[in-house]
């Protein structure tokens, strides 16, 4: 007799244009075992939301005070219970009491090899001009554990591409976005198999 294995979930954290988070959707959308459940973000007019809707995944936007303060996402994903917390481009520090509750469970996705070009304020294109004003030869991508310090929690998986002389910021950001829409949903996918 065949038993029927609980679907794991997926809530995708994103504060911008989420072409991580819809590569993330797509992959898993007819994939057995995984589903992503909801698209959380923190910015009303985020493109994330509206590429959510259109995949047909619930899609909310939380203040601060709903993060911070009232706890009303900690309880939202008690009640969703995600075997993952994915972020995908998003903005805001994570609270203490979310990391507690689901240890283990959150990731994100940093655009540089960490722990180089990391930090408060270093995100995006910001991560990607720092690094050709500073002629690096190479650069990748980091998607490790979040803890309770900006992206300082445990590495998980890194993958590079080199810089030639003359390569701007947003040819670096193309390279680094094509990493990220190969690797971020089969590292996902690992993370989940048994
Ligand atoms: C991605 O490149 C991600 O690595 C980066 O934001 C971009 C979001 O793009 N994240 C950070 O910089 C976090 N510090 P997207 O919205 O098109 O997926």
């Amino acid at each position: 007799m065949q038993q029927d294995v609980p679907v794991k979930k997926i809530v995708i954290f994103a504060s911008g244009n989420g072409t991580n988070a819809e590569n993330i959707i797509r992959y898993f959308q007819d994939h057995p075992g995984v589903e992503v459940t909801y698209v959380f973000s923190n910015k009303k007019n985020a493109g994330v939301l509206k590429k959510a809707h259109n995949l047909e995944v619930k899609a909310l936007f939380f203040d601060r005070e709903a993060f911070y303060k009232s706890n009303e996402v900690l309880h939202l994903l008690i009640d969703v219970q995600p075997q993952l917390i994915v972020l995908a481009g998003f903005l805001w520090k994570f609270p203490e009491n979310i990391i507690k509750h689901f240890e283990g469970k959150i990731i994100n996705i940093h655009p540089a090899l960490l722990p180089k070009y990391g930090g408060k304020g270093m995100y995006g294109d910001y991560v990607h001009r720092a690094v050709v004003e500073n002629q690096e030869e190479e650069t990748g991508i980091t998607i490790h554990y979040v803890n309770e310090n900006y992206d300082e929690g445990a590495i998980i998986f890194q993958a590079k591409t080199n810089i030639k002389p003359g390569t701007t910021p947003e040819e670096v950001a193309h390279s680094v976005h094509e990493l990220e829409y190969k690797h971020f949903p089969e590292v996902i996918e690992k993370l989940l198999s048994p």
